[in-house]
Formats: C-alpha cells, sequence, structure tokens
C-alpha cells in the first residue's frame, strides 16, 4: 500500500509503532520496521543521551530499514537535557523524529538542518495546525480513545479526523484505538494517511516487557481504562488496577485541590516496575480503550502482515462488493 506517510518515512506499510516509556526500546524498533512499519525507540527511557546513542546502535544492527526515534516534551519533575538528546539522534542518524507533548518549535531548526522527519503528536485540529506552520512533516493525531495522554477537549478519532483532514495540508496518520485492518480502512476513509499503534504493539512477541503486562491487556476489556490527573489538566488513559483504584478515591476525595504530591506514589517511577518486573499493581501506567480489540500476541511480522491483508479483503472486496452489490459479508 502507498500512501503520503509510506513515501515521507520510505516504509512499506502505512503503520507506526508510537513512543512507549519502558516498551519502545530497540527490540521492538526493530521488529516493526523489519516488519515494513515505522518502529520508535523511546527516547527518554535512554536515561542519558549517551545510552540514547547505544539504543540507537543496538536498533541499527538489527534492522537495515528507517526508524525513528520519539522525544516527549511532557511536564516532568527535572527537564531533561533536549539538545544534547537530538544531538545523539543527529549522530545517530536516524532521520525520522515523534515528537509528543508540548510544541517542539525551538527543536524544529536543529532536526531540520540535519534532514530529519518530524511527526507531532497532537490531540486536537488547533496543535495539528500549529505543528503544521512550524513545520513539522506530517501529525500523528491522538483521539480520545488513546492509551496515554489524550489532551483535555476529548474528541474522539470519529469527529477528529475528519476535522483534521478538513483542515491539514500535511498528511497525518490516526492515532488511539488502532489495532487491526478494520482499524486502518477507517482511518484511510476519515482522511489519514496511516495509522499509529500502542497499546497494540505492547502484546506481541518482541515486546520488551513483561508477560504480566501481554496477558492483562488480553485479559483486559474496552471498559477497563480510566482517566487520571483530569484535575492536574494532565490528564492520563490507564488500565485499572488497584493503585488506581487508591489514586481515583484520592482525587475525588480533593477535587480541585489534587496536588502531584497526593498521588506521586501511584504515578512515579512505575514503569519499570509494570514493563519490566510484571508487578501489576505497582502503580499507573498507559492503556487504551483498543485493550478490548486484543485477543492474541503474535509476533510483530504476524501482527502487521495481518493487519494490511484483512486492510485488503475489506477494500477489495466488502466495500467494492458493496458498490458492485455483490457483497453481504461482515467484518469480524
Ligand atoms: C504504555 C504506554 C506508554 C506510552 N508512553 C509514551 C511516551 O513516552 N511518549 C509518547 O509520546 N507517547 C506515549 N504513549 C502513547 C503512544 O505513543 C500512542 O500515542 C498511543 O498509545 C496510541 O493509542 P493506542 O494505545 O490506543 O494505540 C504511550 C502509550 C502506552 C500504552
Amino acid at each position: 500500500m502507498k500512501t503520503a506517510i509510506t513515501e515521507l518515512f520510505g516504509i512499506e506499510h502505512p503503520i507506526i509503532q508510537g513512543g512507549m516509556h519502558y516498551v519502545g526500546f530497540a527490540e521492538l524498533a526493530a521488529a516493526v520496521s523489519n516488519a515494513g512499519g515505522l518502529g520508535i525507540i523511546t527516547g527518554l527511557t535512554q536515561k542519558t543521551p549517551e545510552l540514547l546513542a547505544k539504543e540507537i546502535a543496538r536498533c541499527r544492527d538489527m534492522t537495515d530499514k528507517p526508524f525513528g526515534v520519539n522525544l516527549t516534551f511532557l511536564p516532568t519533575f527535572a527537564a531533561p537535557p533536549y539538545p544534547e538528546y537530538i544531538a545523539a539522534i543527529v549522530e545517530g542518524g536516524v532521520k525520522a523524529v515523534e515528537t509528543a507533548g508540548r510544541s517542539p518549535e525551538q527543536y524544529m531548526p536543529a532536526l531540520k538542518a540535519a534532514g530529519i522527519k518530524v511527526i507531532h503528536k497532537c490531540t486536537s485540529v488547533r496543535h495539528s495546525l500549529k505543528a503544521e506552520r512550524i513545520g513539522c512533516d506530517a501529525v500523528s493525531v491522538d483521539g480520545f480513545e488513546c492509551g496515554g495522554h489524550p489532551g483535555e477537549d476529548d474528541i474522539p478519532n470519529m469527529i477528529l479526523l475528519p476535522r483534521a483532514a478538513e483542515e491539514l495540508k500535511i498528511p497525518f496518520v490516526a492515532s488511539g484505538g488502532m489495532a487491526d485492518g478494520r482499524s486502518l480502512v477507517a482511518a484511510l476513509a476519515l482522511g489519514a494517511a496511516g495509522m499509529n499503534m500502542g497499546t497494540r504493539f505492547i502484546a506481541t512477541k518482541e515486546a520488551p516487557v513483561h508477560q504480566n503486562v501481554k496477558e492483562a491487556l488480553v485479559a483486559a476489556s474496552e471498559l477497563d481504562t480510566r482517566l487520571i490527573m483530569r484535575t492536574l489538566r494532565n490528564t492520563e488513559r490507564v488500565l485499572m488496577n488497584s493503585s488506581v483504584e487508591r489514586l481515583l478515591k484520592v482525587e475525588h476525595e480533593k477535587g480541585d485541590k489534587l496536588k502531584i504530591d497526593d498521588i506521586f506514589a501511584e504515578v512515579a517511577g512505575v514503569y519499570p516496575k509494570v514493563m519490566t518486573e510484571g508487578l501489576m499493581d505497582a502503580g499507573a501506567w498507559s492503556c487504551g480503550m483498543v485493550a478490548g480489540l486484543i485477543h492474541d500476541i503474535p509476533t510483530v511480522k504476524e501482527l502487521i502482515d495481518r493487519i494490511m491483508a484483512q486492510a485488503e479483503d475489506i477494500i477489495r472486496n466488502r466495500l467494492m462488493g458493496f458498490l458492485e452489490g455483490t457483497s453481504t459479508r461482515k467484518v469480524a
């Protein structure tokens, strides 16, 4: 399949693996890129720019296909040395960067000077337009369904994607709630040139996370995520567990007076405990509603091949069949 996104990044399939803290290591990024998508290393999971440089080199050993690095500009307790992370990306020869959180405006000159394609992840049309204005090459439009930070507007992809299509000139991918060939065809129909997946890629053989995490995703339904940190305007969609239950109780009691310190134990330093040690109740960790569509743990290649085969079948047989009056099959 050829779209503006496959052409922009030089990849075979219009499928991107979004940056994920303590998930987006070289093993997953390389597996996605080897399967024809765009794999992404999560920059800030590497504690220093030197470690990111090593992770990029490790990924290059595992694939000769294009891959990218995610740089997240979220409110953190101590700002990381972003210029040095960017230097590691540039020196590592990486040609794609996924930015997220605050606007990457101040870093655009350095990224563009190195010939890097920048895809900024946004949860609104206005932020997408800003990304276009400051020179981003593409946008990842992240709907309310998404795992991680859906922003504060609460617009699901059924509305957000066609709105983005109405306003944007640069290409965009649909992010949030994407899992299979149905998602891809729907995303293309709504104006996107591909899709970005987070949660779905965690439940794959190559995702370098504890087996408990993968099994929790298979066991979870679309009803099992919760939004936390709303009153702090740092909303995050996470999988329900006993820590989240406790956190929500504190949020309910404190209301608008909630401070980050009140929930520090449930949100700080959680990812290594969950992703590496498999302690599923250690705290709040990002997960999308798409958990309801995850029923197995395939290899990344099986997943991507299956998505592309299903998308092609839907377009050629189901949709063309409707036009020709011959399609009666349902897709499930
Ligand atoms: C466990 C987890 C960790 C994530 N960490 C990050 C991150 O560090 N930076 C970022 O930009 N997005 C992060 N995301 C968001 C994903 O890149 C992606 O935008 C999102 O998962 C898409 O929604 P989906 O989960 O419904 O596919 C994370 C998502 C998950 C599930």
